[in-house]
C-alpha cells in the first residue's frame, strides 16, 4: 500500500463510526478528501454535514451532500478529519492546510474526534512538522518575534490567506513534549487566533492506515 492507499483506507473505515440520522462534522485536506468520496456512497443515511473549510464544503456539495451552517445546529455527534502529525496520547499538530482555526471550532462542538491518518502521521514527539499558528496579519512581525522566545523558528507562508482572512506562520524546530501547556501560550500571545497544536481537545479514535491494514488506537 502506498501513502494514498493508507489514506484512503483509515477514510473509509471512518464511516463506521458516523451514526445514522446525523449531521457529520468534516475536516480539511487530502484524507478528509478520501472520506467525503465515501460518505457520498452513504448520503441517503445522514442528514447532512457541517465542514472546516471552503475547499470541503466545494467538494461536499458536489457530492450533492447538505452543508449546515455550525450555528444552525444543537449537536455534533462525530468529527472526522486528518492531522500533520498524531503522538500516542492522541494529540495532534494540524493545519498544513491552513483551515485549523475552522477545524478547531467543529472539534470543539464535536462529541468524538475521529482521526483518520496514514502511518507516517504517528510519532513519538509533535513538533517535527512545523507548526502552523493562523494570526492577524497586522500582527505578524510581533507574533514572530514572541513566538522566537519561546524557542521557535517562525516562517510566513507567503501567498497563503485563511478563510477567515488571516496569514500563516509555521514554527519550525520546537520539541513539543508539554503540549496543554505550549498550546495555551501560544494562544495568548496577542494577535494569534488559534494555534495548530490540538491537545486541549485531542482525538477520541485514530484510524491509522498502515502497511498491514488499518489500526484503531483511543
Ligand atoms: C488542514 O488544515 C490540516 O489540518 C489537515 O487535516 C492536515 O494537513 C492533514 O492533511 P492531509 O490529510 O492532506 O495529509
Amino acid at each position: 500500500m502506498n501513502q494514498d492507499e493508507m489514506k484512503r483506507a483509515a477514510a473509509e473505515a471512518a464511516i463506521a463510526h458516523i451514526p445514522e440520522d446525523c449531521i457529520v462534522g468534516v475536516g480539511t485536506g487530502s484524507t478528509a478528501n478520501y472520506f467525503i468520496d465515501a460518505l457520498a456512497k452513504i448520503k441517503g443515511r445522514i442528514v447532512g454535514a457541517v465542514s472546516s473549510s471552503e475547499a470541503s464544503v466545494a467538494r461536499l456539495k458536489g457530492h450533492g451532500i447538505a452543508v449546515f451552517d455550525l450555528n444552525g445546529i444543537d449537536a455534533l455527534p462525530v468529527y472526522v478529519d486528518g492531522a500533520d502529525e498524531i503522538n500516542h496520547q492522541l494529540q495532534m499538530i494540524k493545519g498544513g492546510g491552513a483551515a485549523l482555526t475552522r477545524e478547531k471550532i467543529v472539534a470543539a462542538v464535536a462529541e468524538r474526534f475521529v482521526c483518520i491518518a496514514d502511518e507516517s502521521k504517528y510519532v513519538s514527539v509533535l513538533g517535527q512538522f512545523p507548526l502552523p499558528v493562523e494570526v492577524i496579519p497586522m500582527a505578524r512581525s510581533y507574533v514572530a518575534r514572541e513566538l522566537v522566545k519561546l524557542g521557535g523558528h517562525p516562517a510566513y507562508r507567503e501567498g497563503v490567506v485563511t478563510d477567515n482572512g488571516n496569514v500563516i506562520l509555521d514554527v519550525h524546530g520546537l520539541s513539543i513534549t508539554e503540549a496543554t501547556k505550549l498550546e495555551t501560550e501560544i494562544n495568548q500571545i496577542v494577535g494569534v487566533v488559534t494555534n495548530g497544536i490540538f491537545a486541549r481537545r485531542r482525538a477520541d479514535v485514530l484510524l491509522l492506515g498502515t502497511r498491514d491494514g488499518v489500526k484503531t488506537y483511543s
